[in-house]
This record gives structure tokens, sequence and C-alpha cells, in this order.
């Protein structure tokens, strides 16, 4: 009964890793997935984790019984203020409601289900280019998908004026996405002004702001300062969905914890509307992990281990970097043509390098170099020891 089924292409991220695994080469280097690597390359449990994991290992009070449908109750009360602030007017007014979701994907999934089922609008708007995980899962949650125009690669710096026109000539209440740092693939924020603008057009217009936010902490190494753009949508007491991901700033990708917040009018709505959350959940995946949202319960609770955390976390994002400055030098050092500055001006994880897919093709074939064909390059990925054979490879893609 299944003999029509026709083949399906790898995923255009986490295939780049597929690929990659099957490649024999000794020299092989894998820079399509955003995940951190350690100068050795190797994927990095931090100490922090380690000592959560201990803590609860030891407490033979744990068990394994179900979660409740909206996950770990410390978890997301410690989870919105990590985003919001832990003095956001919002929460001392308890009109946001938070749930535990599966990493930043699965938050987006259920908000947008909720959006899909209880929203007026069903346009969302997505920067162009985005996450490309983005389209799918909102279109999958029964949301109509239109972009705005977001990235200009002539400066390979934000198109502003292209977003401004974008979100002003939108419906009325259309959904928009934004990430809340460190863009994803570009590496292009918004400056604070710009956000300030582009919050003042969201509000005129009563735009609905959902932001992805899965680098908090990567874009400057600090937690507060990364969740400025959100905080500034709820300073002004307006509504807003906020999707977190754990996978980067605590490295636990595997084990897929995240949280969904509904920034709401007041106490009375959000906890409607959390009753509607556990309508999308249930039959979904019924409930989520516990082991993911104990680890950052634990961290987060405990202000020894946040405050290590946080050391944790900034060297990741410095050891970025620091990449980012090796592979400018490399390139400078082999005269590889062309500016290459925005290496060092693009933040987060990713440099977003103008290569095209013809380019990135032959630097697979002929130097076993990994990354999605857009020319995004997870710069997590890179060591002083392999930046020698990047820069290789893109001065031989870019001369020949
Ligand atoms: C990425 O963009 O590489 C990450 O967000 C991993 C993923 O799930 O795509």
């Amino acid at each position: 009964v299944f003999h029509h089924v026709v083949q399906a292409p790898e995923d255009p991220i986490l295939g780049v890793t597929v690929a990659y695994n099957k490649d024999p080469s000794p020299v092989k280097l894998n820079l399509g997935v955003g995940a951190y690597r350690t100068e050795e390359g190797k994927p990095l449990v931090l100490n922090v984790v380690r000592k959560a994991e201990q803590l609860l290992v030891k407490d033979s009070s744990r068990v394994k019984e179900y979660l409740p449908i909206v996950g770990l109750a410390d978890f997301n009360k410690l989870s919105a203020k990590l985003i919001l602030g832990a003095d956001s007017p919002a929460i001392r007014e308890n009109r946001v409601t938070t749930v535990q979701c599966l990493s930043g994907t699965g938050s987006l999934r259920v908000g947008g289900e909720f959006l899909a089922r209880h929203y007026h609008q069903h346009t969302i708007y997505i920067p162009a280019p985005t996450w490309g995980n983005h389209p799918k899962v909102f279109g999958l949650a029964g949301l109509s998908v239109k972009t705005y125009r977001y990235y200009d690669p002539a400066t390979r710096g934000l198109d502003f004026q292209g977003l401004v026109e974008d979100l002003r000539s939108a419906p009325s209440g259309a959904i928009v996405l934004l990430h809340a740092c460190a863009h994803n693939p570009t590496g292009v924020d918004p400056t604070s002004q710009q956000w300030e603008q582009i919050r003042q057009l969201i509000r005129s217009k009563a735009l609905l702001p959902f932001f992805d936010s899965a680098y908090q902490g990567f874009a400057t190494g600090n937690l507060d300062s990364d969740a400025q753009s959100v905080r500034m949508f709820v300073a002004d007491g307006g509504e807003c969905l906020v999707a977190q991901s754990y996978a980067k700033n605590m490295g636990l990708y595997g084990e897929r914890v995240g949280a969904l917040s509904i920034v709401c009018g007041n106490a009375d709505v959000a906890g409607r509307v959390e009753s509607q959350l556990k309508l999308v959940i249930r039959p979904m995946y019924s409930n989520p992990p516990i082991h993911g949202a104990s680890i950052v319960g634990t961290i987060l609770k405990d202000s020894s281990l946040s405050q290590e955390w946080t050391i944790e976390l900034k060297a990741m994002a410095d050891r970025i970097i620091s990449m980012r400055h090796q592979l400018l030098d490399a390139l400078h050092a082999r005269g590889t043509p062309g500016d290459w500055s925005h290496i060092i001006k693009q933040i987060g994880m990713f440099t977003f390098t103008g290569l095209n897919s013809e380019q990135v093709a032959f630097m697979t074939k002929e130097y076993h170099i990994y990354m999605t064909s857009d020319g995004r390059i997870s710069m997590a990925g890179l060591s002083t020891k392999t930046v020698p054979h990047l820069a290789d490879a893109i001065h031989a893609a870019v001369t020949k």
C-alpha cells in the first residue's frame, strides 16, 4: 500500500550532518548545523549541566511520574523570568502563561497551533531569509506564511527600509515572527533604535509579535542584553508570544527543552489561554519530558549555578567571536578578493558568507567542508586548527 511513496529530500540543515557522516575524509568539517563544538571539535556538555545532573541523580525523592500537560511549574516560572526579566511587570501582574515545550521548534509549533485556533488573523510574516524550519512549522500549524524583507545582500546588513515597508503594508493584526537576537541565518540584528521603530510600527498597526529566542546569551554573551528586544515589547503593556530554546545556550540540544510564553492583557485571559494551550498539547505529545527541564530548573533556581552558567555561556560566545577574527585574518592573509568584514560584524552562531550554492558545493566536493547551501557557516563548529582549511576553501571557491 505504500508503493507510491516517493523519497523525500533530506532536511536542508540536518541533512548536511547526514552527508557529513557519510564522508570518510579525515579533514572533513561540519559547519552546517548550529551546534557548539570545542576547540577540539567535540560537542560540549557544560560543567554546570553535569553538576545539575549529579544533584538530580542524588535526589532520591525524584520520581518518573508524568509531568502536568504544561510541564514543570518551576521551569516555566524561571524561563519566563529569564526572557522577560525578573522584575517584569507582566509577570508581576500574572498575565503571562508559560508552558514547557519540546525546545524552540515545539514552542513555535504549539504557539502556531494556538494562534490558528484562537487568533483572528491567520497570516504570519517571517523574515526573508529565516531559519528553514519556520515556514514549515507555521504552515503545518495552519497559518498562512508570508515574508517581509530583512537582509540586503548588497550591504550584507539589515534591509531596514524594506522591513518597514513590508510591515507597514501587512494587514492589521497580522502575526510577525521576530528573531529575538542573533538572527539565523544572517547574524544581522536591528540596532536598539531600529527595534524601537519596529515596536512602534507593530503596535501602531496592531500586529502581533511572536519572538523566536533560540540564542539568548549568544549575541552579546549577556542574557539580559540579548532579551532587550522582547522586553521592549513587553514593557509597552501589549501582547506577544515568545518561544525559548535551551538547545544552544545550555547545550541541551538533544534534551529538547524549551518554553512558550504568551503575554496576555490580564491574568484572567492568561488563565484561559493556558487552558487552551493544554488542549493543543495533550493530543500532540500528551506532556513534555522531565529530564531536560529539571536540569534547567536546577540551574536557574540556584544563584551560584546560574552564575557558573553565565560564565560558561560567555566563554562559548567569546570563542565564536575569536573564530570570526581568525577567519577574517586568514582570508586577509590569503588576499582573498572581496570585503569579508561582515564576518566580524555579524553576530551569534552564524556567518552568512555570501557564498552561493555552487561555491558551497565546490567547497564540499574539494575540501570536505559541509555547510548549508545558502552559504551559512556555523562559526561554533570552527576551531583554530580548522580555520586555515576553511580559509583555503573559501579562497579557492571565490577565485576559481
Ligand atoms: C540550525 O539552524 O542549525 C539549528 O537551529 C538546528 C536546527 O534544528 O535546524
